[in-house]
């Protein structure tokens, strides 16, 4: 089998169309969808990100603004930025840029976040609400795997669905969404034993490890849909994902690529609950 490949650049570009022009009924409306987003520091990824972000709000008519802040912040000075944006009416969206400074409590800061705000979705609240299956913001790297999957309508609901990482930013919500749309859901980490017995089964393969090529045809069932979310970057400054693309691509019946697979998606879902933000739509 030769894979189908799931374009996230290109299905990134249709929805931003669609969200451009409600940006625009919003405008109308005097409503103007604004993302703050704080970077702390010079990690040189982390801006590169941010960039990105601030990027994709404006092609889509959307203010944004990078705050950035020293790598010597204190926390309580770090908790003081999101209390004035916390209060900003003009402010829709929060995003903190991970990771922080070893010496700053990340949960505390997540916590101090407005839920109504939190267009990252990883406020206890949010997370709370997304695991009961409420309309909340999802967090966007899992909610934009959710869309590629809908997008070519791949069946969800009683398929079995392995997902290898469980990290509170992506692995353990895709595999919750997973399991709110009824798949059969298992997870695989580090200490998992004998992983490859385990991704043999899944319908549904999500590689969330940040190990590069590190999944081939030997863990992939024929037939699998394979979803790739590393982002690693080779010694030659190539960027490639968690997944041995063309080995995997030889049993898999649908495939993202690294890049312009699962990366674009992340930053449109935020585009999204910055949306849903500024509509008010989360309590
Ligand atoms: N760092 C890596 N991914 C993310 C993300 O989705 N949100 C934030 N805030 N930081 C990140």
């Amino acid at each position: 089998m030769t894979a189908e490949i799931i374009n996230g650049k290109e299905l990134s570009m249709e929805l931003k169309q669609s969200m451009k022009e409600e940006v625009a009924l919003l405008h109308k409306q005097n409503i103007k969808p604004h993302l703050s987003v704080v970077l702390v520091g010079n990690n040189p990824a982390s801006r590169s990100y941010v960039n990105g972000k601030k990027r994709a709000s404006e092609e889509i008519g959307m203010s944004s603004e990078i705050i950035e802040l020293p790598e010597s912040i204190s926390q309580n000075e770090l908790l003081d930025v999101i209390s004035q944006l916390n209060k900003d009416k003009r402010v829709h969206g929060i995003l903190v840029q991970l990771p922080l400074p070893k010496h700053i409590d990340v949960q505390e800061i997540i916590e101090a976040i407005n839920p109504k705000k939190d267009v990252d979705g990883f406020h206890p609240i949010n997370i709370g609400r997304m695991m009961t299956g409420q309309d909340t913001f999802l967090s966007c790297t899992p909610f934009g795997i959710i869309q590629m999957l809908h997008s070519r309508n791949i069946p969800i609901a009683g398929q079995h669905a392995v997902i290898i990482g469980r990290s509170n930013i992506v692995g353990k919500p895709v595999g919750q969404l997973l399991l709110n749309e009824n798949a059969t859901v298992t997870y695989c980490h580090s200490k998992t034993k004998d992983m490859k017995s385990i991704t043999k089964l899944a319908d549904i393969l999500i590689v969330a490890v940040g190990r590069a090529n590190m999944i081939d045809k030997d863990y992939i069932k024929d037939g699998a849909v394979v979803i790739d979310v590393g982002i690693n970057r080779l010694d030659d400054g190539s960027l490639t994902g968690d997944v041995d693309f063309d080995s995997a691509s030889e049993k898999a019946s649908y495939i993202t690529p690294v890049p312009k697979g699962v990366g674009p998606m992340t930053i449109t879902m935020l585009l999204q609950n910055t949306i849903k933000a500024a509509k008010g739509m989360v309590k």
